[in-house]
């Protein structure tokens, strides 16, 4: 015969639930969900709306406008708002995925307990991930230049940004959406110089990216950006992308000596059109091909 549940039984068996439920969550069970999932974007000077999650201090503090979670009332939080997505744009934004109900219910849990700290200081700050170089010989690969592209340029470059739909319809989530070449490569596998994106975080084209900078990118982020495009835009496994001859560009920069773009050679020939006189000195926007041979093919050069 099978077993039947006595109610003795039964309690001993919800017990321990009940006793976990009823459990205060302390920010201990919180800090490793900030570290994981929220300081890649608050954190530092660049922190958006001010709001960094660092700290157990600074997240009391708050983002420049306002507290964002209030003791004992979940429901009003904007904390929670945002990671329940009731409040745009949810939280991460680096989602989906976003945290998962289990999650939520501990940040809920925390704020109706009363806040609880945790064991440690409430000024224990979780240091900042440091830039990963690759190892002596190893190429850059995209795990290495994601999490700049995650904090700094996916808040707006994500299909539900800051800026509504992702601008000039640039994708920065992902791996293959950045080296996208249906339209345009903004990123030319080998050249830096041809890159869009890098004339961008160098301020070579404008506006300058991060759009919301200063701060933009520091110059340890942008080297690394451009070993890794000029070492060939490789995979997170290190594979080295696919050549875009043929490829369209569209190029901002200030024209040089002998049809070149910040030394970077354009080939102007009886088809190009030629729209504003440009001379040299003259900030111009060049529409053109990738070729075989690593030059601009230039179909267009217009002065701005
Ligand atoms: C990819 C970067 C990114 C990540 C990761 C991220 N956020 Fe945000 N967060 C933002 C941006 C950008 C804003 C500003 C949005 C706006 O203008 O409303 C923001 C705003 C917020 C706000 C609103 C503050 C206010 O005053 O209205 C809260 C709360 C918040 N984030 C919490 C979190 C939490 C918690 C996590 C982790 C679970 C997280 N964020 C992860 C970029 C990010
Ligand atoms: C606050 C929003 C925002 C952030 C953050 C941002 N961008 Fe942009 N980005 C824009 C806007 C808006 C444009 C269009 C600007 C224009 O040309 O008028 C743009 C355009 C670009 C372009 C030109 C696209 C093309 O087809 O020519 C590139 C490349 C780019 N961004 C790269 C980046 C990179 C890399 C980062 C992070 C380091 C970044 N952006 C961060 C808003 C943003």
């Amino acid at each position: 015969m099978g077993k039947r549940l006595t109610p003795v039984m039964l309690c001993s068996l919800l017990l321990p639930w009940l006793q976990a439920l009823a459990q205060d969550v302390s920010f201990d069970e919180i800090q490793p969900i900030l570290q994981a999932r929220c300081v890649i974007c608050h954190a530092g000077e660049a922190a958006p709306l001010g709001l960094r999650l660092t700290s157990l201090d600074e997240l009391l503090k708050g983002s420049k406008s306002r507290p964002v979670v209030q003791r004992g009332e979940p429901s009003d939080s904007e904390l929670i708002k945002r990671l329940k997505g009731l409040s745009q744009p949810r939280m991460p934004m680096t989602g989906p995925p976003f945290l998962s109900d289990a999650e939520i219910a501990l940040f809920e849990r925390w704020i109706a307990g009363g806040l609880k700290p945790g064991s440690r200081s409430s000024t224990a700050t979780i240091p900042p991930t440091p830039l990963q170089h690759p190892s002596a010989g190893q190429p850059v690969t995209y795990a290495h230049v994601a999490p700049i592209f995650a904090s700094r340029c996916v808040k707006c470059h994500s299909a539900y940004g800051l800026m509504g739909s992702a601008p000039e319809g640039l994708l920065l989530n992902a791996y293959v959406a950045i080296l996208d070449r249906d339209e345009r490569v903004r990123v030319v596998p080998g050249s830096s110089l041809a890159s869009e994106l890098v004339r961008r975080i160098r301020g070579q084209s404008q506006p300058r990216m991060p759009y919301d900078g200063p701060p933009y990118l520091s110059d340890e982020e942008i080297q690394l950006i451009v070993d890794w495009i000029d070492q060939g835009a490789r995979d997170a496994d290190g594979r080295p992308a696919p050549s875009p001859v043929g490829s369209r560009v569209r190029l901002q920069g200030v024209l040089g000596e002998g049809w070149t773009l910040d030394s970077l050679q354009l080939v102007v020939g009886p088809e190009s059109r030629i729209d504003k006189s440009p001379g040299v000195g003259d900030y111009v926007e060049v529409r053109g091909r990738w070729s075989q041979d690593g030059r601009v093919l230039v179909e267009r050069i217009r002065r701005r």
